[in-house]
């Protein structure tokens, strides 16, 4: 039976071809997408082909593109291959789209993901002429089923002059009833508290709503989302893991922490799939999750009983677990809630809840500035993501990285960070395989001498030890944050120029 029961709609159904005639060079494109699931599969590739005939032409052809989060090949990928990107925003983990950002093809605005619709609201992106946005059905009255993600679908429906729907089939029909989309959203100051008490309540509706007058063309699809395999977790994952688990242990035991924790979110990334895991194998019972993205290891916990419900704005799933999500997807009605990104990473429910956020990183330095986007300083990996929404605002929060990068040739802690995404005042734990730093209460002198007991490589430490000890003695009048200016950001010279650290 088709996707489109509203008559209204029904009759703009056309080819993506068609539809991109309605995109036009210069024009500001918010599409639906986060970490690989649920964006629009046919427009964007349509986009890419008619960008590179203009460019054949000689002529100009570029789109400001918003999404939700990261997508796919299928849209960052291709646009990206035929330079039909100007700028982009909020955040990609594309790897065609990474290289356009850091050959300076593609400018980047790296936006925490709780920011992007309400700084759209605010104009500060100034106006969006068209929204591509992928839903699961399109329903009699018009009202739309969301798919895989939710991310900024609403906003950019509520904020796009034009719009093109794509209906794909892919998704299980029976995500009707897993979505809560918040429409009481207003502009400071009219604004008014968010009644989320607990992790499973609702605020909105199951549906996204459209202006049937905007939609200028509605493409059908029948293709899977992006569905990348997880990495098999590692010794040093499975050992970064166990030492998170049995902290919360001994929070528990120090009743800082009740029996059942606190709402769980875990981050993008292989590390914070290999944690999730680990929660599987522990004795803790009736979890809850309060997060942005559900992947392999979050499904995991909630069929062996362990997670009782979660609330996201996306899936990211490897293929194999997404199609069996597909085929049972009714089973988890009730125990998965998928809320717009805005509600998903609100500091104020986060803060509220006080969830135990768990996060990936590149690199810390000594005193516990926190990298988690770039690579020597200069070129960016993914992006914030929703990391920092949710490290400043956890009740408690963690980092994770294998002490080495590369083959042991990078430490992951060094004496400086090479760039900075949180500050020493929002880091709270942080961890690798040799082990767990809590930076709790901790002066900076205090946080480096534990983060390179418990943490840094046995290769780096005593390198490290020797860094902090002459930044103090030669510091005299500067021993809060001692460092040696000179040699702060040495370590990353010397791998530039001799491949090690
Ligand atoms: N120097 C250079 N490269 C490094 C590095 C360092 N200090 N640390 C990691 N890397 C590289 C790894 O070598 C790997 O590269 P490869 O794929 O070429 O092998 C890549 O970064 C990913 O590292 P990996 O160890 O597999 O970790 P991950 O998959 O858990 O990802 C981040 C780690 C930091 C990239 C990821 O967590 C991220 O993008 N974080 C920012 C966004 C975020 O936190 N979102 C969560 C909010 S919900």
């Amino acid at each position: 039976m088709s996707r489109i029961t509203c008559s209204r709609l029904g009759k703009k159904v056309t080819s993506a071809e068609e539809a991109t005639t309605h995109i036009n060079d210069g024009d500001c494109v918010g599409m639906s997408g986060f970490t690989g699931a649920g964006y629009p599969k046919a427009v964007p590739a349509a986009l890419a082909e008619k960008a590179k005939r203009a460019h054949q032409r000689g002529e100009d052809f570029g789109i400001e593109l918003l999404t939700g989060a990261s997508t796919a090949p299928e849209l960052d990928g291709v646009l990206a291959e035929a330079q039909a990107v100007t700028k982009r925003l909020p955040f990609q983990s594309d790897p065609t789209m990474r290289r356009a950002i850091n050959t300076g093809e593609t400018e980047y605005v790296d936006t925490h993901l709780s920011h992007a619709a309400q700084q759209a609201w605010f104009g500060f992106y100034g106006t969006m002429d068209v929204a591509v946005v992928e839903v699961a059905a399109i329903l009699p009255n018009g009202l739309l089923v969301p798919g895989s993600s939710v991310g900024n679908n609403k906003t950019w429906l509520e904020l796009a002059d034009k719009i093109i729907l794509e209906v794909n089939d892919w998704h299980p029909r029976a995500y009707e009833g897993f979505h809560d989309v918040y429409y009481g959203t207003r502009l400071p100051p009219q604004r008014r508290p968010l009644q989320i008490h607990d992790p499973m309540q609702r605020i909105g509706d199951p549906y996204l709503r459209v202006d049937p007058e905007k939609v200028v063309a509605v493409v059908e699809t029948s293709a899977p989302d992006r569905n990348l395999a997880f990495k098999v977790p590692d010794d040093a994952s499975r050992a970064m893991a166990e030492h998170v688990v049995d902290f919360l242990r001994h929070e528990i035991d120090h009743q800082r922490l009740p029996e059942s924790l606190l709402p769980i979110q875990s981050g993008v990334g292989n590390v914070a799939n290999a944690v999730m895991a680990e929660f599987a194998n522990s004795e803790f019972e009736n979890l809850t999750a309060y997060t942005e993205v559900i992947q392999d290891g979050m499904l995991d916990l909630i069929d062996s009983g362990k997670l009782a419900s979660v609330s996201a704005t996306s899936f990211s799933l490897s293929a194999e677990r997404a199609q069996a999500f597909n085929a049972r997807a009714e089973e988890y009605k009730g125990r998965i809630l998928m809320r717009t990104q805005e509600i998903s990473n609100h500091p104020e429910v986060i803060r509220r809840l006080g969830l135990i956020a768990i996060n990936g990183m590149v690199e810390a330095d000594i005193y516990g500035n926190v990298n988690s986007t770039h690579v020597m300083g200069s070129s960016v990996i993914n992006g914030i993501g929703g990391s920092g929404d949710f490290a400043r605002n956890a009740y408690l929060n963690f980092f994770v990285s294998p002490s080495t990068a590369k083959h042991g040739a990078i430490s992951a802690i060094v004496p400086f960070a090479s760039h900075t995404d949180h500050t020493e005042h929002d880091t709270q734990i942080i961890v690798t395989e040799q082990g767990l730093a809590d930076l709790r209460g901790l002066s900076p002198i205090a946080r480096a001498r534990r983060i390179i007991a418990n943490c840094a490589h046995p290769d780096y430490r005593d390198a490290l030890q020797d860094y902090v000890d002459r930044a103090l003695a030669q510091n005299p009048t500067g021993r809060h944050t001692p460092h040696l200016l000179a040699e702060a950001l040495s370590w990353h010279l010397k791998y530039q120029a001799q491949g090690r650290m």
